[in-house]
């Protein structure tokens, strides 16, 4: 209202001058037609995806860091990118750290886990580990935050998920630099 209240208002001194309001419409209208030109011709500099490092990223579109538009112009609609496989072994993988989480080996979909039931326990709990042949849960699964040991899997560790997660066949986005411990040891001293 303030605004068409000062449409109204002749200028002050009557010598045809703009309203304060027409010239801030202008600059509005300005400002918009050039962030519309920037964002119309900014998708092929979009395209190259500078932040992905990795080879095999660069030369699947599709495989980019930016999983929204995955670099594709305003104006078009990129074709869905395929849905990686989760991977499913009897096998272990080995840990990068005494205390990383392992990885899940299997595949976990449809697994529920919330306050009435914890279907990982099923197979991981003390008691089932020996029937499903897999591995119990550590002793830290059982530890409350002062160190005590519980009866029952602690409250702490009850969402697996928070901490272990699946692989999946996707192709890494960017390189992985990890260097085991190891590695680093037989390295020369003062790198
Ligand atoms: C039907 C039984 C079953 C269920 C349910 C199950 N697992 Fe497993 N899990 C196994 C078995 C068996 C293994 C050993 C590897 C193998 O044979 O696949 C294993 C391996 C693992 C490992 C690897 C341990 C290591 O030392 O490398 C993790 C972590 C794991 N499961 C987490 C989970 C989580 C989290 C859930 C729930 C989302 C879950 N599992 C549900 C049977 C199960
Ligand atoms: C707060 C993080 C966290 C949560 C939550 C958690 N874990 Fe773990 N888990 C770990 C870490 C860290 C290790 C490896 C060191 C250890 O054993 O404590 C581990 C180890 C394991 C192992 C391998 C044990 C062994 O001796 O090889 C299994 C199996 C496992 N977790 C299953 C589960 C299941 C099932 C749940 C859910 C009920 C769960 N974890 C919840 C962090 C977590």
């Amino acid at each position: 209202m303030a605004s068409t209240a000062m449409l109204e208002c002749p200028s002050p001194g009557g010598r045809g001058e703009k309203s304060p309001a027409i010239g801030s419409d202008r600059a509005f209208f300005a400002w918009a037609i050039l962030v519309a030109s920037c964002l119309l011709f900014s998708g092929p500099a979009l395209a190259q995806d500078p932040e992905s490092t990795a080879p095999e990223a660069r030369e699947q579109p599709y495989r980019s860091i930016d999983a929204l538009r995955r670099g594709a112009p305003l104006t078009e609609e990129p074709p869905a990118a395929p849905m990686a496989k989760v991977e499913n072994f009897d096998l272990r993988r080995g840990r990068g750290w005494p205390e990383q989480p392992p990885t899940i080996p299997h595949s976990i979909d449809g697994y529920q886990v919330d306050l009435n039931s914890n279907r990982c326990m099923l197979c991981h709990s003390r008691a089932n580990a020996e029937q499903f042949q897999a591995p119990m849960v550590s002793v830290t699964h059982f530890m409350d935050r002062d160190g005590q040991v519980l009866a029952q899997i602690s409250a702490r560790r009850y969402f697996c998920n928070q901490c272990h997660v699946v692989q999946t066949d996707a192709t890494p986005l960017v390189d992985n630099r990890f260097v085991d411990v190891d590695h680093l040891l037989a390295e020369p001293a003062g790198r």
